[in-house]
């Protein structure tokens, strides 16, 4: 059949995949361009839709994330996100109206970040994988100020965590652990002896999943605790589950660790799959750096192979991710250039 647009013949084009791409701010489109470029020369069809949203969209019409693109956004299969965040936009305006909203409303309640690397001062790999609750926690915005401005003021930020949210989160954490290739191990990390409300939630929800999994070992660390153990002793971990602000900063130390933030990867997902799961680099829009060919497309490559194990196109997933092992020193374009050869050849 011919086919005069570019687009992949009828046949492939009824299999692909429809994925909304949100390139964002900065780096963002940089890198999201390399990943569409690796993920098309494996040879998984894909029919790709560019939304325009992010910091710079913000400053010129004042659209975030508006109701109508976020019902447009439930019709795809998948999300692929740069990075979102400009300087010129105050704190918070763009992370909640757009990547929070995205995450609250699309019922992404796992934030699933794999750290496969060799810390500093290590010999041997280690390979660990942090499941971070993704709805909760103090990201939900509870709270208010009085007295603003006065010497009066008073901020309060409640964390909210329900049984529901921190089981669902712990239970695709042993889950994965019996499918991964690892030792069968989940440590929950909280801090039980300071947060006793919620963290006796936590772990009581913890030793309840644990019960339906006797095969899984299980281990529990102080979050202050497991901050030395990411740069001391990596290797004891397998699966973490943890709440929402702790798995952020955790995840942070976890790339520090693990080869740095340009290989950090991450999905949100929405495992019940309800709608559409995102897919985004752990790193920010970084604007320093912007148009330099200075930025990793790793992280946003290595996000893309999690979208596509999520779309169980598992064999292009690992040759991807095969294709990432030390694709430098180049440019933005060159490692990509560089890794989707790879994956072609
Ligand atoms: C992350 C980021 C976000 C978070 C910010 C940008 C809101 O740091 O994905 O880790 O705090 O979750
Ligand atoms: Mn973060």
């Amino acid at each position: 059949m011919a086919v005069s647009d570019g687009a992949p013949p009828y046949h492939l084009r009824l299999m692909a995949h429809r994925i909304a791409v949100i390139g964002g701010d900065g780096i963002g489109p940089e890198v999201t361009t390399e990943a569409l470029k690796v993920v098309r020369a494996a040879g998984v069809a894909i029919d790709a839709t560019e939304f325009d949203l992010g910091g710079a969209r913000y400053l010129r019409d004042g659209e975030i994330l508006s109701d109508a693109i976020l019902e447009e956004l439930r019709g795809f299969d998948a999300i692929l996100l740069g990075a979102v965040g400009t300087p010129e936009v105050p704190p918070g305006v763009i992370e909640r109206g757009l990547l929070l909203k995205m995450r609250f409303d699309l019922d992404l309640y796992v934030n699933q970040r794999p750290f496969i690397g060799t810390g500093p001062g290590h010999t041997q790999p280690h390979d660990f994988v942090v499941i971070r609750e993704n709805t909760e926690g103090p990201y939900v915005g509870e709270g208010g100020v009085l007295r603003k401005g006065t010497p009066h003021e008073v901020a309060t930020q409640g964390s909210v965590n329900t049984r529901m949210g921190a089981e669902r989160a712990i239970r695709y954490a042993f889950d994965l652990a019996v499918k991964r290739d690892g030792r069968k191990h989940v440590t929950l990390v909280h801090k039980t002896n300071v947060l006793t409300f919620a963290g006796d939630l936590w772990q009581r929800a913890f030793d309840a999943v644990a019960a339906d999994y006797p095969g899984v070992g299980t281990a529990y660390n102080h979050v202050d605790a497991a901050c030395i153990y990411f740069v001391q002793d990596p290797h004891r971990y397998d699966v973490i589950v943890t709440d929402n602000l702790f798995g952020d900063i955790l995840t942070d130390l976890g790339g520090a660790v693990s080869g740095g933030i340009g290989l950090a990867s991450s999905a949100n997902l929405n495992p019940a799959r309800t709608g559409p799961s995102m897919f985004e680099p752990v790193h920010g829009s970084a604007p320093d750096i912007v148009g330099t060919g200075k930025a990793n497309p790793v992280a946003a490559i290595l996000s893309a192979a999690l979208m596509l194990d999520f779309l169980a196109e598992f064999a292009a997933a690992d040759r991807i991710r095969a294709a990432c092992d030390q694709p430098g020193p180049g440019t933005t374009t060159q490692i990509g250039d560089i890794i989707a050869a790879r994956v072609a050849g």
